[in-house]
C-alpha cells in the first residue's frame, strides 16, 4: 500500500510479515510480548487494541482455534486485516470495537498491550491512558473477569508508568497473578515530551505520590516494562 512500510517479525512460530502505515508498525512492546506469551492449543483468544495485527497473528500461528483482534481505529483494522491475507492467517478476525465489547462468547486467553501512557491531558490514541494510565486497564480487568473461562489467563503488559498498584488489586480478588518477565525500558525525555509537552514533569509528579515507578542508572532515565499473566480462578 502507498506510504506504508514493512518489516518482518520473528516470533518463535517463525517470521510474520507486516505492512502498515509507519506511525502504526509494532515495535519493541509487542516484540517483548512475544518473546513470553504462552499459548495453548484449541485457545480461544481475543485481544484488544490489535494494532496491525502481529500478536493476534501469532495466536493463531502458536495454535489458537479462533482469535478476535479489536481496535477503535479503522486505519488499524485496515492494516491488521491486510496482514492476515499476507500471512495466510484464517481464523483471526479483525473488529473494530472498544476492549471486548465486539467480541462474543467465552474466552480462554487474552492478550493486553493497550495503551496506558499517564498524562496530563489526553495525546494519541495509541498511547494515552488517562490521567494515571488505568482508563483502559480497568475497564479490561473487568471483562476479562466476566469473559475468561476458569483457568482462562490475562497476559497483560504493564510500564510502571502506570498506575500498577490499581490495576493489580483490581486483579486479586478473582484472578491469580505472576509476573512473567520485566525489563527496564530506557528512554529519553524528549522523546516523551513530544508525546504530550510536560510528560516527563507529570509523570515526576506521579512518582513523588508514589503512583508510578521511574528509574535512572548509568544508561539513562528507564521505567520497568512488565508483563504479568493474571489466571482466572
Ligand atoms: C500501543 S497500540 C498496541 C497495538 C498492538 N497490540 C501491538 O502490539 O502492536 C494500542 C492500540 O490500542 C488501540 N485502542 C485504543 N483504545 C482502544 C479501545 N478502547 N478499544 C480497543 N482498542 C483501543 C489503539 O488504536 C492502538 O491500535
Amino acid at each position: 500500500m502507498r506510504g506504508w512500510a514493512r518489516q518482518v517479525v520473528e516470533t518463535p512460530c517463525g517470521p510474520i510479515l507486516e505492512e502498515a502505515p509507519p506511525r502504526l508498525l509494532s515495535d519493541h512492546a509487542t516484540r517483548f510480548m512475544l518473546d513470553h506469551l504462552r499459548v495453548r492449543p484449541g485457545d480461544r483468544a481475543a485481544e484488544p487494541g490489535c494494532g496491525s495485527g502481529v500478536l493476534s497473528l501469532y495466536l493463531e500461528r502458536a495454535g489458537a482455534t479462533l482469535v478476535a483482534g479489536t481496535d477503535l481505529d479503522p486505519e488499524v483494522l485496515v492494516a491488521a486485516r491486510h496482514n492476515a491475507h499476507l500471512n495466510a492467517c484464517t481464523r483471526v478476525r479483525f473488529v473494530r470495537g472498544a476492549l471486548l465489547e465486539a467480541v462474543a462468547g467465552p474466552l480462554d486467553l487474552i492478550v493486553a498491550l493497550l495503551p496506558h501512557k499517564p498524562g496530563p491531558r489526553p495525546f494519541s490514541s495509541r498511547f494515552y491512558g488517562g490521567p494515571d494510565g488505568t482508563d483502559l486497564l480497568l475497564p479490561l480487568v473487568a471483562q476479562a473477569r466476566s469473559r475468561l473461562v476458569p483457568g482462562g489467563r490475562l497476559w497483560l503488559y504493564l510500564n510502571s508508568i502506570a498506575d500498577i498498584g490499581r490495576v493489580l488489586g483490581a486483579l486479586e480478588p478473582d484472578f491469580a497473578v505472576s509476573l512473567r518477565a520485566e525489563k527496564r525500558r530506557y528512554y529519553q525525555q524528549a522523546e516523551m515530551d513530544a508525546l504530550c509537552p510536560g510528560l516527563c514533569d507529570y509523570w515526576q509528579s506521579l512518582q513523588a505520590r508514589g503512583l508510578i515507578e521511574l528509574g535512572r542508572d548509568a544508561a539513562g532515565h528507564y521505567f520497568l516494562a512488565r508483563i504479568y499473566e493474571a489466571s482466572r480462578r
